[in-house]
């Protein structure tokens, strides 16, 4: 009676029921997977959230793309980080999640392909295949700082292939998309007649200042139909709020026909809320020091990370990838143990608790992730436990 597309493999993951357990015996943990923004002991949400009480939300007018002065905040955003945009172009929803399913419908047809980069962010087959859209991957190499295999890629297109998909930063890599990959990418999706979607909701995180070899951001890209995707879950640390944007650029009539058709689609379902979209030019406004404590925090970890690998000594066998921002950061551990067996044992006999690199499909065994956005402390303690015990193990 059901569909096959929504027919998953709900079984819960061994990993998360074993954290499950050791909660519930009330072991103490400290969980270097939290992302959760509110949780983490950075931002106090209260004034942002009573935004949402002003009266003018009490009248709803509804505007399909979005209201003016939110898609013109999102515009003033998008030029903040280097992009140019026009507010007309700008396409609001109640999440960059939602907006995937949009962009999804707007440009594939069912059984059609979109290309996403691996290693990256593990939602995409649950945005996708409820779309009825399938997924070929394209290879970052990792011995080469994540860049783009363009070979790869290239040979990765077929005739159904519809979109190429790329987060920048990535997420769990923290690698921006360089400005010479930017050109090569764009160039692939002219000539293949690809949409390229770039999500960038972590693209302020950047670690110090960025390389000028790296794109700051897609948003403005003229050579293909580009979409280039934001959301407040990240950028003002708001997941609670509800609210993504993509701001649209490329060929002047294909951006026309898609605004035209976006339209349709955010008019069938009007999910952004109107205080939300009221509140946004405040909202992106008074972002800036939450931003400075959170990258902060990320500049913190990261230190803590290596001075945990420092005090192991030169023989240390943990090592962190480099990476130019975003909130997570990769370990490379000895694969005396495969990825699982690590996180079991850091949880089991450290109660720390770590994602394994094939969450998020590197190219191989021997990769931990975790959160930079953790509490400092917490995080301090549970790197140097971590480096420890897998050294110890190692030997
Ligand atoms: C790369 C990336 N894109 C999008 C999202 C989801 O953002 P939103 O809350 O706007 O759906 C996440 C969430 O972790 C993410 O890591």
């Amino acid at each position: 009676m059901l569909s096959r597309r929504t027919a998953w493999d709900r079984t819960e993951n061994a990993l998360t029921a074993r954290v499950a357990a050791a909660r519930a015996r009330g072991q103490r943990l400290i969980d270097l997977t939290e992302t959760n923004p509110t949780r983490v002991d950075l931002v106090d949400a209260r004034p942002q959230v009573a935004l949402l009480g002003h009266p003018r939300g009490a009248i709803y007018e509804p505007a399909s793309l979005g209201h003016a002065s939110a898609r013109e905040a999102v515009a003033r955003y998008v030029a903040s980080r280097g992009g140019a945009i026009d507010p007309a172009h700008v396409v609001l929803a109640a999440s960059t999640s939602e907006l995937y399913a949009w962009l999804f419908q707007l440009l594939c047809d069912a059984g059609d392909r979109v290309l996403v980069p691996r290693p990256s962010y593990p939602l995409f087959q649950w945005l996708a295949g409820p779309e009825g859209v399938e997924l070929d991957g394209y290879p970052l190499v990792r011995e080469a700082g994540f860049r783009v295999d363009l070979d790869a890629l290239e040979r990765a297109v077929r005739p159904t292939t519809r979109a190429l998909l790329l987060v920048s930063p990535n997420n769990p890599t923290g690698t921006f998309v360089r400005r010479d990959e930017a050109e090569a990418l764009v160039a692939l999706a002219a000539r293949h007649d690809l949409a390229i979607v770039a999500d960038e909701v972590f693209g302020d995180f950047v670690h110090g200042a960025l390389p000028a070899d790296r794109l700051p951001t897609f948003a403005g890209t003229e050579g293909a139909l580009t979409f280039a995707l934001g959301g407040l879950s990240k950028v003002c640390l708001l997941p609670q709020l509800k609210l993504g944007w993509g701001a649209v650029s490329g060929p002047r009539a294909l951006v026309d026909e898609a605004l035209a058709r976006l339209e349709v689609l955010a008019d069938t379902y009007l999910s952004v809320s109107t205080p939300v979209q009221l509140a946004l030019p405040e909202l992106l406004d008074a972002r800036g020091p939450t931003l400075e404590r959170t990258r902060a925090r990320l500049a913190a970890n990261l230190a803590a990370i290596d001075r945990a690998i420092e005090a192991g000594g030169p023989s240390c066998t943990v090592r962190r990838l480099p990476t130019d921002g975003g909130w997570t950061a990769i370990l490379e551990v000895p694969r005396v143990l495969d990825e699982d067996g690590w996180a079991r044992l850091l949880l089991d006999e450290q109660g720390v608790v770590v994602q394994p690199g094939w969450f998020y499909d590197l190219d191989r065994d021997g990769f931990l992730v975790v959160s930079l956005i953790v509490a400092e402390a917490a995080f301090a303690e549970g790197i140097e436990r971590l480096v420890a015990a897998v050294d110890h193990a190692s030997r």
